[in-house]
């Protein structure tokens, strides 16, 4: 496995810790090598030490166990090299000639401006030849910054690799709560023949995050929440929500029905983008208890900046399952909690027959994908005592409670797929140019619309007042940001 961008933030946060948890559990081929490459003058063992501190730090690895690590190490080995110059990738090809093994995976854990030269590079110097072992190549996110780019982006990628060695990253499809969302629906009888506009009313997906950008503020002020979570996570959510019921599972065959609901989605017009989407900025406020700045504040965030760092949507799926079902989005950084969930809302009982407390609402399925992982299922019952009164309850699964321990990292997950050549949780080239026909026209329109500032939401807050208002107007309302904080808390 080769990683370009070896010493950066993805390899040390993620992967590596990633790598070194598949080879604990015993997955890891033993002729498994990992050349990390980046222009840093270092060697193995300055590589190795570096590692080993990130892993150490990393909160997927609770204790580094020492003697794992030394054998794990053995594994690690570093090129530096310019990723412009082709003399790198004769040292590769060179490096790559004594290997055991013919197999070899390039990790593209670089920003995405550098991604056209690696790939063409990597082509240039043959090494796309699947010749006695397969060749792939893992591309993160961005996949472009609209239609066009995306396009273009995909066209170098097919210059260099044929789509079927290629493997676009999106960690949310690795989480095991998202993988979960199929089995879910497809492993029961019970819930499938709910799940269409008869008996659903609305669907709320919540990625709600209390960090803000941290050094990453370059990066976000290009690209804004709706690009940075929309366009790729919360897209893959709502396909795995209202898809239908792949012939197989295998990846293809998963990957079309996905396709189909983005598909099914009319891109908006200028004017269904200032009806049905909001954006917002977080002024200060409170974040996990300290006092923290808004977005203007932030360092190297220019004053005049119309960068979104909250974004709701009111999409709709026009095909015969979803016809009428708003599908609602929203995402934001500096929100009051962590909590990434599904929620689909059932239809209230045809009539009133019980009083019934104010907080009981019609039936609710949550899907919990982050923290405290699990699906409740909300409903109401009988009070005790005389009175005739009906109250909310819910039944709930929770992971740890019923696997007794945390889901495996998202990233060990896909890179394990990835070593396997199962691209099934892996984004296609159509999947990609579908998600950016949705979005395009939303970064366009509100481009454009560059009259009055941005609403503003307070930092630590369930997000601006707007958001409240784009479901208000259909009867329905958000759940609170807060409603899912310890539903399975450890
Ligand atoms: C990344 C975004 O793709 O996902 C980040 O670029 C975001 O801005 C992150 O914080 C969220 O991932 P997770 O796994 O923590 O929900």
């Amino acid at each position: 496995m080769v990683i370009f961008g070896a010493s950066g933030d993805l390899t040390r946060r993620k992967l590596i810790p990633a790598l070194f948890h598949l080879a604990g559990e015993g997955c890891l081929a033993p002729e498994l090598q990992i050349i990390g490459i980046s222009r840093d003058s270092i060697d193995d063992s300055e590589f190795r030490a570096m590692l080993k501190d990130a892993t150490a730090a990393s909160a997927e690895i609770p204790q580094l166990d020492e003697a794992a690590w030394n054998a794990f190490a053995e594994r690690l080995h570093y090129l530096p090299g310019d990723f412009t110059e082709a003399d790198t990738y004769r040292r590769l090809s060179e490096t790559l000639s004594h290997q055991p093994t013919a197999n070899r995976l390039f990790y593209l854990a670089t920003p995405p401006s550098v991604a056209p030269t690696i790939l063409l590079q990597l082509a240039a110097a043959d090494l796309n030849r699947e010749q006695d072992g397969f060749a792939r190549v893992i591309l993160e996110k961005p996949f472009g910054h609209d239609l066009d780019s995306a396009q273009a982006l995909n066209a170098v990628v097919a210059e260099a690799f044929d789509e079927s060695q290629v493997y676009r990253i999106d960690h949310y499809l690795g989480k095991e709560t998202v993988q979960n969302i199929l089995f879910f629906r497809f492993s029961n009888a019970l819930f499938e023949p709910l799940w269409n506009r008869n008996q659903v009313d609305y669907v709320e997906i919540t990625a709600a995050e209390p960090v803000g950008v941290g050094h990453r503020a370059g990066y976000y002020q290009e690209s804004g929440a709706l690009r940075d979570m929309v366009a790729n996570h919360l897209l893959q959510l709502l396909a795995l929500t209202a898809m239908e019921a792949p012939v197989t599972f295998d990846a293809d065959a998963v990957r079309d029905k996905k396709i189909e609901v983005w598909r099914s989605i009319t891109p908006m017009t200028p004017e269904q983008v200032a009806e049905r989407t909001v954006r917002a900025q977080y002024s200060a406020g409170e974040s996990e208890g300290e006092a923290v700045a808004g977005w203007l504040e932030e360092p190297k965030v220019p004053a005049s900046s119309r960068t979104e760092t909250f974004a709701a949507l009111d999409l709709r799926i026009d095909n015969w399952r979803w016809a009428g079902v708003p599908f609602y989005l929203r995402t934001g950084k500096r929100l009051a909690h962590q909590v990434t969930e599904i929620a689909v809302h059932f239809r209230h009982p045809p009539m009133q027959l019980f009083p019934h407390e104010e907080a009981l609402t019609a039936n609710v399925i949550v899907m919990r994908i982050q923290p405290d992982e699990g699906i409740s299922l909300a409903f109401g019952v009988k009070q005790p005592g005389g009175e005739r009164r009906a109250v909310p309850v819910s039944m709930d699964f929770c992971y740890h409670a019923a696997f007794g321990d945390n889901p495996p990292s998202a990233y060990a997950v896909l890179l394990l797929d990835a070593l396997r050549g199962d691209p099934t949780l892996f984004t296609r080239r159509d999947g990609v140019e579908a998600q950016w026909r949705l979005i395009t026209p939303i970064e366009q329109a509100w481009a454009a619309d560059t009259a009055a500032p941005l609403p503003g939401y307070r930092a630590g807050s369930d997000g601006p007042t707007e958001a409240d208002a784009l479901l208000a107007r259909n009867e329905h309302h958000w759940r609170a940001i807060a409603d899912n904080v310890g539903a399975c808390a450890r």
